[in-house]
C-alpha cells in the first residue's frame, strides 16, 4: 500500500481491534467503508465520532449476508464473535460470522474482475495454532484448535487458502496475540479485572491462573497489519507477536498493584475453562524481516487501560 489514499473496505470496524484500525486510516487520509453489524461489543460512541468525517461510510449488515462489495484496494476483516468463553456456551453464532460471513466475503471479492478484486486481508489469531507449552509457533506449523472460537479462525484460514488457489484470490493471514489497549469491551481478561477492581470486587481468574498468554498492544497490532499491507509479501501469512508475556495471574496482580488493591483481594480462582490452552507463544521473525517490531511497554499501557479507561461507552 503505498501513501497515497486507498479505498478500505472494513469489517468489525467497531469492534477493538477494528475500530483502532479505522481511526488510523481515516488519518492517514484512505476512504473506509466499514461493515459492522453492531453486535454488544460494538463501539457506537466511535461510530459517532467517525461519522463526523467525511471519508468515512457506516453501512449496518451482517457480512454473512452482504449482497454487494464496492470498489476497494483492500478488504480488511475484523467482523467475528471473537470471545472463547461464549462460543463455548453457544457456538452457532461464532459459526455464522467467523466463518460462513468469511465465505461470503470471499464470493463477493472473487465476483469481481482480477484487477478489480481488493487485496484480501484476514485478521486470524494465535489461537488457530492451539497451544503450545515450550517454543513457539511458526507461520507453517499445522493448526490444532482446541475451542469452538479458535475451530472457526482456523476454518476461516483454511477457507482464504482454498480461495486462493483455486479462484487466484490475493491475500494476507494476519495470526495476532492477544490484543489490549484503551476501550476493549469488558469481556476480557485486562479491562473486566480492572473494572471489577475499580468496582470493590476481585478479578476473576480461571483454574489456577497459571496460563500465559503473549500481550500485543492495539496499536502496535495496528503498525502491524498496516505494515504487511505496504511491504507484505502477497498470498502469505504473518504471525504477530505481543511484547510481552505473562501468567494470566501475575497480569491480574499488575493491575491490583497499579490500583492499590491488596493481593489477597485482587483474585479469586474459578472452574477452568473447559479445553484451556496452556501458553500461546508466536515465531514473528517473518514480520520483523519488513521492520516491524512490537514497542508499547506492557506495564506503561496496562497502567493507562487501568488507570483511564472508564467503560462508559458499554456500559
Ligand atoms: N481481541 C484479541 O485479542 C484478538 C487477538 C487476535 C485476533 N483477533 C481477531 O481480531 C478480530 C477483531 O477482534 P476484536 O477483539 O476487535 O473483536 P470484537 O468482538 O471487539 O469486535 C468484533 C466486531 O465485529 C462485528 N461483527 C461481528 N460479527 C459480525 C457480522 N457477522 N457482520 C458484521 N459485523 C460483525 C461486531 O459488531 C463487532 O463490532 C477478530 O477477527 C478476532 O478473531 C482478536
Amino acid at each position: 500500500m503505498q501513501s497515497k489514499s486507498k479505498l478500505i473496505f472494513v469489517t468489525g470496524g467497531l469492534g477493538f481491534i477494528g475500530k483502532h484500525f479505522v481511526k488510523r486510516c481515516l488519518d492517514m487520509g484512505h476512504f473506509v467503508t466499514n461493515v459492522d453489524m453492531v453486535n454488544y461489543a460494538a463501539d457506537r460512541f466511535a461510530n459517532e465520532v467517525f461519522k463526523k468525517h467525511n471519508n468515512y461510510r457506516h453501512l449496518e449488515e451482517d457480512i454473512a449476508e452482504l449482497g454487494h462489495l464496492p470498489e476497494s484496494d483492500f478488504l480488511v476483516n475484523f467482523a467475528a464473535e471473537s470471545h472463547v468463553d461464549n462460543s463455548i456456551a453457544n457456538s452457532r453464532q461464532f459459526c455464522h460470522s467467523n466463518v460462513i460471513g468469511v465465505q461470503r466475503l470471499l464470493e463477493l471479492t472473487r465476483a469481481k474482475s482480477a484487477a478489480g478484486a481488493p487485496h484480501f486481508i484476514q485478521i486470524s489469531t494465535d489461537e488457530v495454532y492451539g497451544d503450545i507449552v515450550e517454543g513457539r509457533h511458526r507461520e507453517s506449523d499445522p493448526l490444532r484448535p482446541s475451542n469452538p472460537y479458535s475451530s472457526t479462525k482456523a476454518a476461516a484460514d483454511m477457507l482464504v487458502f482454498g480461495w486462493a488457489r483455486t479462484f487466484g484470490l490475493r491475500y494476507n493471514i494476519v495470526r495476532m496475540t492477544n490484543n489490549y489497549g484503551l476501550n476493549q469491551y469488558p469481556e476480557k481478561l485486562i479491562p473486566k479485572s480492572a473494572l471489577r477492581m475499580r468496582r470493590g470486587l476481585p478479578a476473576l481468574l480461571q483454574g489456577d491462573g497459571s496460563y500465559v498468554r503473549s500481550w500485543l498492544h492495539v496499536e502496535d497490532a495496528i503498525d502491524a497489519i498496516l505494515t504487511i499491507m505496504q511491504k507484505g509479501e502477497s498470498n502469505t501469512v504473518y504471525n504477530v507477536h505481543g511484547k510481552c508475556e505473562l501468567p494470566n495471574k501475575d497480569v491480574v496482580l499488575k493491575i491490583a498493584d497499579i490500583l492499590g488493591v491488596p493481593e489477597k483481594d485482587a483474585y479469586v480462582l474459578i472452574p477452568n475453562r473447559v479445553g484451556q490452552d496452556v501458553r500461546y507463544s508466536l515465531d514473528d521473525a517473518r514480520i520483523r524481516a519488513l521492520g516491524w517490531k512490537s514497542v508499547r511497554d506492557f506495564d506503561k499501557e496496562l497502567k493507562t487501560v487501568a488507570m483511564e479507561d472508564d467503560f462508559k461507552r458499554f456500559l
